[in-house]
């Protein structure tokens, strides 16, 4: 039997991005297709997706569990997805400039917990039947965005009206959406479902522990992150849950789509080039260096960051360091946007060093390609990482990743130890210990691999030659799918 899936994500790449969740939502369609299911996405009515949208038809009105508003459930088609989408057309919630979740200063809008209620009422509603000509087997949500559609599901499948299954994936579990109790009556949920069985989260309302408590099955994005969820020190208080919800909890590594990120068909590079043509790479990073104003030397290391600019990052541990990378010679490039005073630090550091530091801000996708083709190495050191799709970037466009050593950065990246150089295996610098002496080892590391150009082009090539693609991650949530439609 072909699992009907309803993809349920409050951002999708190309239109909509704020970071890896939208890159997720965009490749794993397609793939799940090639799979054997049949996916079809739900997303809220952004300026972007509707902008994007060929429609087709009107679904359905759905109604407000309060009085203001209107909402209704349009299908189309965006331009690039082979499958039909759904989109919940509500002006007064999603007609708004800047990004999903906030206002163009990063303020988050009042009523979120309204906004994207919604999206769950609507992903329950298409699970009922409300197109005729397609009802979903499965309700897949990703994040806390879409995290009530598991309680909405599973209140309707209580009064018999669907028999849906559901899938939550948690991308980051340090995003819960937390609201105030006193908003649980704009949810459109059963009066019981604020319980601590339920909704209830020490006194308010979570929409991650919606999709954690209600969800049929559970799914991170790297197996050690799935681990590390289960802790009091990664659990972000919901671990007791995840412990007791053990048995229905997957870790399922992210893919990379190499449609867009290869730079053997990288239109916005440089010069192209791939693992046994390596020498495009050359020429990549002197137009990084002449681009952003550093020296054009092919000698000195260039370090790069994509990244938004967040605690979670680990970029003070970058700061840390810089002195050093700085004294080796090395140079950096670092695009981010979020925090403003990280932002001001790389901002000073670029004009002390402007020869060896640059500094862009924005969200600018053009630049990330360029960044990590023209990258020696890129810096992902973050306190902690679901899974992190920067460090599979760099594998591929042949920058070494640095990383710390968790979730899925663990996953993917070989450390330059003797063994693993004598082995063929090493891909790049990982450390342990989330401090600046451990992350200053692992630069050294970096930098003693430079000084010897044969070495550091064997790792390259093995770092290019990885393959995280989609196809075996799509593969694993068919099966599950499968279980919940058999169990
Ligand atoms: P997270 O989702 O936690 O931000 P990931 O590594 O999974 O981390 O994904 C980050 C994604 O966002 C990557 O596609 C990366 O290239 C992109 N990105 C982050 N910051 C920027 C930026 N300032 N400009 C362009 N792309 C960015
Ligand atoms: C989250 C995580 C990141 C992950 C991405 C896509 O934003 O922070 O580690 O790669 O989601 O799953």
């Amino acid at each position: 039997m072909t699992a009907r899936v309803l993809q349920v994500s409050a951002e999708l790449y190309p239109l909509l991005k704020t970071g890896g969740l939208a890159d997720v939502a965009g490749a794993l369609p397609a793939a799940l297709a090639a799979a054997g299911a049949e996916p079809r996405l739900l997303l809220p009515g952004f300026p972007a997706i509707q902008a994007a949208l060929a429609p087709e038809g009107t679904v359905a009105p759905v109604a407000l569990p309060w009085s203001e508003g209107r909402a209704t459930l349009l299908r189309g088609r965006l331009p690039g997805f082979g499958m039909p989408v759904y989109v919940l057309d509500a002006p007064g919630l999603f007609d708004r400039a800047g990004n999903p979740y906030g206002d163009a200063d990063g303020v988050a809008y009042a009523d979120n917990h309204r906004r994207f209620a919604l999206l769950g009422l609507a992903a329950a509603r298409l699970a009922e039947g409300a197109d005729a000509a397609w009802r979903p087997d499965v309700v897949h949500a990703h994040d806390w965005h879409a995290g009530l559609a598991c309680a909405h599901v599973a209140a309707s499948r209580a009064r018999r009206r669907t028999a849906a299954r559901t899938v939550f994936t948690i991308h980051n579990l340090a995003y819960q959406g937390l609201f105030p109790a006193g908003h649980f009556g704009d949810l459109g949920l059963p009066a019981h479902h604020y319980a601590m069985e339920g909704v209830e989260f020490h006194g308010q309302v979570s929409f991650m522990k919606a999709g954690l408590h209600f969800a049929d099955a559970i799914t991170t994005v790297s197996p050690s992150y799935a681990r590390e969820i289960r802790t009091p020190e990664q659990g972000c208080g919901l671990d007791g849950l995840l412990r007791r919800r053990a048995d229905v909890l997957h870790g399922i590594l992210n893919g990379v789509d190499y449609a867009v990120w290869s730079p053997a068909h990288d239109r916005g590079i440089a010069q192209a080039y791939d693992a046994d043509r390596p020498a495009g790479k050359a020429a990549c990073k002197a137009a990084l260096q002449r681009d952003c104003g550093l020296d054009v030397a092919a000698g000195a290391p260039l370090f790069g960051i994509v990244s938004r600019l967040t605690e979670q990052k680990g970029l003070p541990l970058v700061l840390q360091v810089l002195p050093d990378l700085l004294a080796g010679g090395g140079q950096l490039v670092v695009l981010g946007s979020g925090d403003a005073r990280l932002d001001e630090a790389f901002a000073a550091a670029a004009a002390r060093h402007p020869r060896q530091v640059a500094r862009r801000t924005g969200m600018d996708e053009g630049l990330a390609h360029r960044i990590v083709a023209g990258s020696d190495v890129v810096l992902v050191p973050s306190r902690f990482e679901p899974c992190g799709l920067t460090q599979l970037y760099g594998l591929r466009y042949g920058a070494l990743p640095l990383v710390h050593r968790v979730g899925g950065l663990a996953d993917t990246v070989v450390d330059c130890t003797l063994e693993d150089l004598a082995a063929g295996t090493a891909t790049g610098f990982a450390f342990d210990g989330f401090d600046a002496d451990a992350c200053r080892r692992a630069l050294r590391r970096a930098f003693a691999l430079w000084q010897r150009p044969e070495d550091w082009a064997a790792v390259r090539a093995t770092a290019m030659r990885q393959r995280f693609g989609w196809d075996d991650a799509a593969r694993r949530y068919v099966a599950l799918y499968g279980g919940l439609l058999s169990g």
